[in-house]
Order: structure tokens, then sequence, then C-alpha cells
């Protein structure tokens, strides 16, 4: 993230002794990115940050991810997917690569408190609401939320009363596209976002409490970190990285007379993937418009739809309703399902709400992907109507 922001206390200068509420001296974290070549914050602690007690292995990686041995079209139905207790523990692994992984939770319960050391989260909230609450400040969330999670944040989920989140985990950085912005990274007027849509912590949040665990997500697995103090003890930040939200509904929807090409729908990138929004929106008004997608073949590109809202025209008959996730794989030409056109003609108007990531890599399966994938999917377009 580009902005800057400043929250609570912080000093006038850079590096200098700076006194908390209580009259004791705070501790400056330099919180950056890319070997502090690029987006970073200062942090001021009541404590530090590094006073660790204890640290316990979790579980080492398993092995959630694995080649998919039939190369093909899939649907993936998260409706099937049990609840998970904890979403710093737990999430179902749908798909992924060494770029980017795509897992599913559905919660009632407050998570751990946890960071991921090795990953960006981009976190879609597909249902429910809540707080995010980060070293930062405390977010509230509600469906249609992206919640951009910088690499290293320590935070909790609360639910008020369930959430359901997409986990888009990015081993690079997550980011507005490089195209819709100036040079100095303002927002270029023909965004379909902008500034004043972003949310991101307005105030601090203390929290008092010692020996405290924190799940570490990495690389390798899970490790459980034991600091002498709670690590929400800032009393102040400021620069420019910071977990922020961009609500769906605000992404403004790119319409023509024909049919536009899926990058109008581009809202964020990370490295080797994008992540597209589809939104309502009016049709194409051109009278002899097809207002379905053409059949397309993306050669270098996995396709990953999640279906969050509204009636999906071009999956008329497939099995694809909210909640699904269909999987294109490079490879495999794909389009409308039949009797789409049929029963678009007379729109002039799609409510869908959808999600799609595009990587730029093959994606694997992940074992809960194949317990729910719809084995009927692959056929749907042999199917006449
Ligand atoms: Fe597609």
């Amino acid at each position: 993230m580009s902005y800057y922001r400043k929250v609570g206390n912080v000093p006038r200068k850079r590096h200098v002794v700076h006194l908390g509420s209580s009259g004791s001296r705070l501790v400056e974290e330099l919180f950056g990115q890319d070997g502090f070549s690029a987006a970073s914050s200062l942090l001021y602690h009541r404590h530090s940050p590094s006073a660790l007690v204890a640290i316990e292995p979790v579980r080492r990686s398993s092995e959630e991810i694995r080649l998919d041995e039939r190369l093909g079209p899939r649907h993936l139905r998260t409706g099937m997917l049990a609840k998970v207790n904890d979403v710093g523990l737990e999430r179902h692994t749908m798909l992924g690569n060494a770029d980017v992984a795509l897992s599913w939770a559905e919660t009632a319960n407050d998570s751990s408190l946890y960071k991921n050391a090795s990953w960006d989260e981009l976190v879609y909230v597909h249902s429910g609401s809540g707080n995010v609450e980060t070293i930062f400040g405390s977010l509230s969330v509600s469906a249609g939320d992206y919640v951009v999670i910088p690499k290293g944040t320590t935070l909790r989920w609360s639910p008020q009363p369930t959430l359901s989140l997409l986990f888009i985990e990015s081993r690079g950085h997550i980011r507005s596209p490089q195209r819709h912005l100036s040079k100095s990274g303002q927002f270029l007027e023909g965004s379909p976002y902008s500034e004043r849509d972003l949310r991101a912590p307005d105030s601090p949040l203390i929290a008092e409490g010692e020996n405290v665990a924190v799940l570490v997500r990495h690389h390798s697995g899970i490790s459980r970190h034991i600091y002498r103090n709670h690590p929400f003890d800032v009393e102040g930040w400021d620069g420019s990285l910071y977990p922020w939200i961009l609500n769906i509904h605000d992404f403004e929807p790119i319409v023509g007379r024909i049919h536009q090409p899926p990058p109008v729908h581009q809202t964020f990138e990370g490295d080797g993937f994008v992540v597209c929004s589809f939104v309502p929106r009016p049709l194409e008004y051109e009278p002899d418009a097809v207002k379905v997608p053409y059949y397309h073949s993306n050669s270098d590109s996995d396709e990953v739809l999640f279906y969050s809202a509204g009636n999906f025209a071009s999956r008329v008959g497939s099995g694809i309703g909210v909640g699904s996730i269909s999987f294109h794989p490079a490879g495999f030409v794909h389009g409308p399902q039949p009797g789409s056109y049929e029963s678009s003609v007379d729109k002039n108007f799609t409510d869908e709400l959808a999600v799609m990531v595009d990587s730029f890599r093959p994606l694997s399966i992940g074992e809960s992907g194949l317990k729910i994938s719809d084995e009927d999917y692959a056929r749907s377009w042999s199917k006449e109507r």
C-alpha cells in the first residue's frame, strides 16, 4: 500500500526518544517490504516486539496440494465443507502453486492471534460480518470486503456471528494494478476504484496480557510463538504499509456496447496472478450484442472463479451457484453452457457477483478441493438444452 497514513501517538521526527501515555519510552519498529526498498511503516510499541519466551512447533506443512492427475474443468462446492474453529490454524485448501493458494473457511469462532510470515493474504468476505483486529488497529468487515493483509501483520478474526472467507495467499505482495496508477502512485481518473474507496485502521488497538500465543504460518508449517507481552501494544504508527479494505461494490464496472474483455475487471495483482471482480452491471447494449462471454482459451492462465451472489447466466444448468468455485485450467477451452445464450438475449442487467483469480502458472488441487469436486461438471457443456 503506497498511501501515507498516521494513526495515534507518533513523534515529530523519526528515530527519536518518544514517550507513551504512561510516560515510559516507546520502542520503535520499522515494518517494511522488499529489503526496506519499498513500502514501510514505523510502529511505536509499549514493549519489545522481540520478547519471545517460547517457540513451539504446531505442525509441518502437510501435503495438502497435489498435481491434478486429470487436466480438466472442475466445480468445487464450498457449501459441502465443514466449519472451522480457528482460521489462523485451519483452512480448507482448494487450489494452489508456488505463487498463490486459495482456501476456504467458514467460522463462528474468534481465531487465534496469528501472523502469516511467508504470504500476503487477500481475504474476500463472502458472507457474515465481524472485526479484524491487527497491530495497526481494528477493521470492521462485512460481505463483499476484500481485506488486504501484508505479510508479517499480527491479527485475529472475530466473527459477529459468522464469517465465510475465501483466502487468497500470495507469495508476492498484493497490490492495485499498476496500469490504474500514476507514476507517483495515485489512482488515475479512469481507474475502477480510487483512494476514497479504501478503508484502513484509524485508531490504535491496545490489549494487555503476558505470555501471549501467536500462531505463525510460514513456508514449512505453523509455529506457536509465546510473547512476553501482548503484541497489540502499538500506541501509534505511520507509513504506507498496513492492512486495508476495498469492498467489491466500490469497484465500478466498465461496460460497453459489445462485450468487454476480462482485464477490465482486474482489481488486484500479485506475482504470478491477477484478481478480477465481476459485479452487478448493465449488459451490452448493441441490439445484436451477445450478452454472454465468447468461448475462450487463455493459454497462459489457469482460471478460478468464486461465485458469491446473484445469477450466473453463462453457467446455466452446470450446477454452479452461490458458493461454487469453477476451475478452468489452461488447455481447456471454456465458455457459456448450453442454453446460456438463449436465456440472456432479453436481459439488460446482470446481478452476478464473482471473484476471479487467474494464475499464470499451473494450479495444483488441494485435498479439500478434490473432496468437493463435482465429477459431472466436466460434461456439462455436452448436454443439450
Ligand atoms: Fe473464463
